[in-house]
């Protein structure tokens, strides 16, 4: 099977680089370049921590570094959620490579638009790149074969009561990205903590493998597991880093879904239209976003371990 193109948004982030490692340690998957965008972290730290994991994935991808705040609100960062540093201040050293002069938002356009084969994007941080990229080549509508995306949620968020944080940090952009005509897929929330993890001794598993992309993401899983014990870890942007490696991994449904940019108290939703064919009470005339109901978890937490535990 050849290998699927994929570029991947991140801000990392302790997922973020749990995502990344996935996707670069993946035989699926063949990754383009990595374009970072400001979200858990400001956009230097971001880029910096890219760079730093790529470094840890035994691939070498370059990086480019995106949007330096959201569409149109200042940008919201998330360190106590990911550490000071946005990798759990585990203290990594500073990268040796550096990142590419090009921007994310033009790499992107470029890539998308000159490859002779599909290019798949993932995106599991704030929307900002794609929807800035979206607004100035229109072509990449018809041009992106797919776009795996950790965002949203339906029962609660976790940037408020109702915003899950990629959603809710630029709502404008959010908008932008879903109202395309790209396909898409939403790992929300809800099916991620309920059905896509791994266990406690998996964590153990890759502490013991010794590469330093498991001890890698074993470092960042531990404090949390140490700090929240319970018998299964979700893994929030590796979801949808799962999704890209084979979407056979959960039940998926295509639903109407918008963006609430205006509500008082909802800014940041995504409010999905269970409803089934109802979606013009959105204001949306079709069904638009292919969403994860729920992940196999036994398919996704194989998937997720042989990837990470495979030598070669
Ligand atoms: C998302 O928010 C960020 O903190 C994580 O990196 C993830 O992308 C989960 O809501
Ligand atoms: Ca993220």
């Amino acid at each position: 099977m050849p290998r699927k193109k994929v570029i991947i948004d991140t801000d990392p982030g302790v997922d973020d680089a749990q995502a990344l490692l996935l996707a670069l340690r993946s035989p699926a998957l063949d990754v383009l370049g990595i374009t970072t965008v400001a979200g858990n972290m400001p956009l230097e730290t971001t880029t910096r921590n890219a760079l730093v994991v790529m470094e840890h994935s035994g691939r070498e991808v370059p990086v480019y570094a995106g949007a330096t705040e959201p569409l149109i609100e200042p940008l919201e960062t998330a360190a106590h959620a990911h550490g000071q540093d946005g990798l759990g201040d585990v203290g990594y050293p500073d990268p040796v490579g550096k990142m590419e002069d090009e921007h994310a938002v033009d790499f992107i356009i470029r890539t998308v638009v000159e490859s002779a084969d599909p290019v798949h994007l993932v995106s599991v941080g704030p929307l900002t790149n794609i929807a800035l990229a979206l607004t100035k080549e229109r072509r990449l509508e018809e041009r992106v074969a797919s776009l795996s995306m950790m965002v949203g949620s339906w029962a609660r968020g976790n940037l408020t009561q109702v915003a899950e944080y990629n959603a809710g940090v630029d709502p404008e952009a959010s908008d932008i990205v879903f109202r395309s005509r790209i396909p898409k897929t939403m790992v929300a929330l809800d099916p991620v903590f309920e059905s896509a993890t791994i266990t406690a001794e998996d964590v153990d598993l890759l502490e013991a493998a010794g590469t330093p992309w498991c001890t890698m993401v074993a470092k960042l899983i531990r404090p949390w597991l140490e700090r929240w014990p319970r018998p299964h870890i979700s893994l929030c942007d590796p979801a949808a880093v799962a999704v890209a490696i084979d979407p056979a991994v959960a039940e998926i449904e295509l639903l109407p879904v918008a963006i609430e940019t205006r509500g008082q108290h909802t800014r940041g939703m995504t409010v999905v239209d269970f409803r089934r064919g109802r979606g013009h009470a959105l204001g949306i005339l079709e069904a638009n976003v292919n969403v994860e109901l729920r992940f196999h978890r036994e398919r996704f937490r194989k998937l997720v371990m042989d990837t990470y535990l495979a030598q070669s």
